[in-house]
């Protein structure tokens, strides 16, 4: 791993902080609205039962909450961030949206879980865990928090296998994405620092591999949009 990122991926929230006024608007535009889509896929794996209590780390500005909130199945979600700006622009929109009742949004570490063993039914990470100082403890502690039968739900950045795809998508990650992202966001360099993030990362079977050690079952993964993101989920038995 880059040991320049490394060093930045422990403080990863503070670029979120100076980004999270223009954040909700790229994710948009740089994703062409896919990142809707995207997320809506957690919804169709939830486990097979009700009253679930959630819980989403790196929550951002609240859009997995938020969409979770839309399943009956779901009786509590618990939003956990250690970005203050992000966080308080997903409360307004959780307040919005009314529900407050069902969606609690706080400063929470995706790697030090603020839970008790075994007390979660459905944990979920959406394009967060690839900030993680330490994205494999944060799996341990997954584990930890899930009651049996719990599952993780893991969206994350991968990069396109079929070679024209890969092609054109990297002139558009390694180019025009960082020029767009770093304008319009008027920060230096957040947006060259999301496309060498997701170059450094494991995905695939490499990632699932991480879920594996940490404990889970039956750990897979779905390829989103020739695999430039991946749904990766996995049981507690
Ligand atoms: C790309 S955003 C994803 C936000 C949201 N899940 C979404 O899908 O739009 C990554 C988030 O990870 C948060 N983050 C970085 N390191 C973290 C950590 N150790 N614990 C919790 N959140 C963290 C950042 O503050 C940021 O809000």
């Amino acid at each position: 791993m880059n040991s320049a990122l490394q060093g930045r991926k422990k403080e990863s929230w503070k670029i979120f902080d100076e980004i999270a006024g223009t954040y909700d608007l790229l994710n948009r535009i740089l994703s062409c609205g896919i990142d809707v889509y995207w997320r809506r896929k957690l919804l169709k794996n939830l486990p097979q039962r009700n009253n679930l209590i959630a819980l989403d780390l790196a929550t951002g500005t609240g859009d997995v909450a938020l969409v979770l909130a839309k399943s009956p199945k779901i009786e509590k979600i618990t939003g956990l961030d250690l970005s203050r700006g992000m966080v308080e622009l997903g409360k307004v929109k959780v307040k919005k949206a009314k529900k407050e009742n069902k969606i609690a949004l706080h400063i929470g570490d995706g790697c030090n879980i603020p839970a008790a063993d075994s007390t979660v039914d459905v944990v979920t990470i959406s394009f967060g865990i690839r900030n993680f100082p330490d994205p494999q403890k944060s799996l341990r502690e997954i584990f930890r928090v899930l009651k049996p039968n719990g599952r993780v739900m893991i969206m994350e950045f991968g990069l396109p296998k079929n070679k024209i795809v890969h092609a054109v998508y990297m002139f558009y990650f390694r180019h025009l994405l960082p020029f767009v992202g770093n304008l319009l966001s008027k920060h230096r360099d957040a947006y060259t620092y999301l496309n060498e993030t997701v170059e450094d990362f494991a995905y695939g079977d490499d990632f699932t591999a991480w879920m594996k050690e940490a404990g889970f079952n039956n750990a897979r993964f779905e390829e989103l949009t020739f695999g430039i993101a991946n749904l990766y989920i996995g049981d507690k038995e």
